[in-house]
C-alpha cells in the first residue's frame, strides 16, 4: 500500500542548504514531493536529486534574497515552506568579540532570517498560508561558554519566531524555531576542532546527553518535515527544543 507524500505539489526554499541541517533538510523535503530550491553562499558537495535545485544566496543581502525569490515565482509561481538554516557561530566571550565579529554574525543569524522572511511572505500568501522554520538553540536558553554572540542572536531568533506566529497567524502562515542541542554537522565539528582533544570531547558529549548520541541532520529534518506538515496544522509560535534530553536534566556532579 503506497501512502501520501506530506509535501506534493509544495515548493520549499532551504537557506544554509548546503550545510549539515539544510542538506538534510533539503532530501528530506524532496522525498516528501516538494520542490526545493537550496539557498547558500556554495552548492553542497553532494550531486543534486530531482527537484532540487541550487540557488547562489547571501542571506545578509536583500538583492540577493529577492534574485532568488523571483526566481521561484517564476518557476513554480508559489511558496509553502521556508527553512531559514542559514547560520554562522563565533566562539568568543564578549571581551574577546569585536564590533565587526558582533555585526557579523547578527547579519547572517538574526537578519538574514529576518529579511527572507520579509520576502517570502507575499509569496506564502499566494498558497493561502504556509510554514516559516527557524533555526534558533538551546543555546538560546541556557550558555556554552565562549560563544556569547551566539547565543545572543539565538535568543533573537526566538523572539522573532513568537512575534512572526503572533503576526501571520490569521494568514494561516506558521511560524516556529526548532532549537536543537548538538548535531553533528560541519558546524559541530569545527566547535569541537577548536576545543582540542576532539575523542575526548565527543566522548564527554555522549555522556551528558540522556539517549547517550548527539544528534544527526536527520532528526532534525524529521522535526522539519513534520513541522511542515498538514498533521502539524495547530503548531505556531513555539520553540521546539531538539537534544536527546540534554537540558530536561539536572548537572550531576562526578563524585
Ligand atoms: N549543529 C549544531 O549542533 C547546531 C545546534 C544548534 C543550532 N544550530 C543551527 O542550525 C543551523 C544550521 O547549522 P549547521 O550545523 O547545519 O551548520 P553548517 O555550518 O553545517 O551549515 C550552515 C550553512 O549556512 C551557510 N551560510 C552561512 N552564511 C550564509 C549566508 N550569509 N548566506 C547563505 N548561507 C550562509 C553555510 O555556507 C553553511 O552551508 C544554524 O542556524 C545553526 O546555528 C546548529
Amino acid at each position: 500500500m503506497t501512502r501520501d507524500l506530506q509535501h506534493a505539489g509544495r515548493t520549499a526554499v532551504v537557506t544554509g542548504g548546503s550545510g549539515g541541517i539544510g542538506w538534510a533538510v533539503c532530501q528530506r523535503l524532496q522525498q516528501e514531493g516538494a520542490r526545493v530550491f537550496c539557498g547558500d553562499l556554495t552548492p553542497s558537495t553532494e550531486p543534486l536529486p530531482e527537484d532540487v535545485s541550487y540557488i547562489e544566496l547571501d542571506v545578509t543581502q536583500e538583492e540577493s534574497i529577492q534574485a532568488l525569490m523571483q526566481t521561484v515565482q517564476a518557476q513554480t509561481g508559489r511558496l509553502d515552506i521556508l527553512v531559514n538554516a542559514a547560520g554562522i557561530e563565533i566562539e568568543k566571550t564578549v571581551e574577546e568579540t569585536s564590533l565587526a565579529d558582533w555585526n557579523r554574525i547578527f547579519a547572517v543569524n538574526v537578519t538574514g532570517t529576518f529579511l527572507m522572511s520579509k520576502q517570502a511572505l507575499s509569496l506564502i500568501r499566494v498558497g493561502g498560508g504556509g510554514s516559516i522554520i527557524n533555526f534558533g538553540s538551546y543555546d538560546g536558553f541556557i550558555a556554552d561558554p565562549g560563544l556569547a554572540a551566539y547565543c545572543a542572536t539565538k535568543g533573537a531568533v526566538h523572539a522573532l519566531t513568537r512575534a512572526m506566529a503572533c503576526d501571520h497567524g490569521p494568514e494561516n502562515i506558521r511560524v516556529n524555531a526548532i532549537c536543537p542541542g548538538y548535531i553533528d554537522t560541519p558546524m559541530l565539528r569545527s566547535f569541537f576542532g577548536s576545543s582540542g582533544d576532539i575523542a575526548s570531547l565527543e566522548e564527554e558529549v555522549r555522556r551528558v546527553h540522556p539517549l547517550r548520541r548527539y544528534g544527526t541532520p536527520q532528526d532534525v529534518a524529521n522535526l522539519v518535515n513534520w513541522l511542515t506538515s498538514d498533521e502539524a496544522r495547530y503548531a505556531s509560535g513555539q520553540l521546539w527544543i531538539l537534544d536527546g534530553g540534554l537540558t530536561a536534566q539536572a548537572q550531576q556532579m562526578q563524585l
